[in-house]
């Protein structure tokens, strides 16, 4: 072996050390780094697949990725308070968690549709939804009241177990087990615990205390929740948000618009919707219009009064006068 070889060897693995050195200081904190994108062209698409955090050749992951423009200084931004010892949850919630929950969707389009700035809209929307559910912010908290998202991951005090029977022979209650509200966006009753888990493959109709143990499978069945119609042949909140849905005759005499306020549609229907100012309603649009604020998308991105709240829309699925969930924490 020549010298100049051998020094460059000697360089290159001191390099490797040193690199290896810096790595273990950040530690558990630190994600994967970013993957070099494969791209390949099929039928004429531009397909690519990076790694962990977009993984399988798809459309989308050839766009931005979350943690291209959501990083942890944001998460610890919009939620700030979590952490604080009267928070409920405090040291449960993190941005690794959703990371590693969002990588799941991401080739699939959530926070990675259309332009990066959809992207970060998509993003502020969803954590908007969550922030609001999971928030103990009240008038005269510290920091203002938004400024409380991730404080809970379960329902405090929760009055009764949400077990329907009607649902017996498929997602019977187990025994002793409660099915109050738990999670990003908080789950209640059997049924829907039980579809949850069919669609994660994760036992939690026999286990939902996996919900408040694990903030990665939490922001998983959020995003999943998100990602998936309520009914067939209906859209996703994600797709009303990013555009997907085409509004029909009857969704437009309904004044349904895609935008923030359809989303509350699809997840909240006439809970929230079509009652002129609901407070549960005013509460995530605050929470969304704060959040684009500190990403800096800005609010005045949301787009106009109709599309942001869904105060005039009918309910995509009006509710029967039987159990409907209840409200959070
Ligand atoms: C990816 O980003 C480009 C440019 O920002 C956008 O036009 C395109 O629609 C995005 N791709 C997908 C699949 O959303
Ligand atoms: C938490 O949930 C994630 C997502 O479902 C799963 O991959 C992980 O193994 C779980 N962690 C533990 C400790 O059970
Ligand atoms: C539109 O609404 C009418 C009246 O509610 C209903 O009968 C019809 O099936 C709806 N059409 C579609 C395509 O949903």
């Amino acid at each position: 072996m020549d010298h100049q070889l051998k020094w460059r060897m000697v360089i290159l693995s001191t390099m490797a050390i040193i690199l290896a050195a810096a790595n273990l200081v950040h530690g558990d904190d630190e994600l994967p780094a970013a993957v070099k994108p494969i791209v390949k062209i099929v039928k004429g698409k531009k397909l690519c697949d990076k790694g962990w955090e977009c993984k399988g050749l798809s459309e989308y992951c050839c766009n931005s990725t979350i943690s291209d423009y959501f990083q942890t200084y944001q998460f610890e931004n919009l939620f700030s308070k979590r952490n604080t010892p009267v928070a409920h949850a405090a040291g449960f919630w993190d941005y690794h968690s959703f990371i590693t929950a969002a990588a799941l969707y991401q080739p699939h389009g959530f926070g990675t549709t259309g332009e990066k700035q959809t992207g970060m809209k998509e993003v502020a929307a969803f954590l908007g939804h969550v922030g609001s559910k999971t928030s103990c912010g009240y008038g005269v908290a510290t920091g203002g009241p938004l400024a409380w998202g991730l404080c809970y991951n379960k329902e405090m005090s929760p009055s009764q177990t949400y077990c329907d029977d009607t649902f017996k022979y498929t997602y019977p209650c187990t025994p002793g087990v409660s099915y109050h509200g738990r999670g990003a966006l908080p789950i209640y009753w059997n049924y829907n615990y039980g579809e949850t888990g069919d669609a994660l493959k994760v036992d939690i109709l026999n286990h939902p205390e996996y919900l408040e143990n694990n903030a990665t499978l939490a922001f998983q069945a959020a995003i999943w929740r998100w990602m998936t119609p309520v009914k067939k042949h209906q859209p996703s909140a994600h797709d009303v948000f990013v555009g997907k849905w085409k509004p029909t005759k009857n969704d437009t005499l309904a004044k349904r618009v895609p935008g923030f306020g359809a989303t509350m549609n699809v997840l909240y229907g006439d809970q929230v919707c079509g009652k002129d100012d609901d407070e549960s309603m005013n509460n995530m649009v605050s929470h969304y219009l704060y959040y684009l604020d500190l990403m800096g998308v800005g609010r005045e991105e949301a787009g106009p009064h109709e599309v942001v709240s869904c105060s005039e829309q009918k309910a995509f699925n009006p509710s029967s006068p039987a159990s409907s969930s209840s409200s959070s924490s």
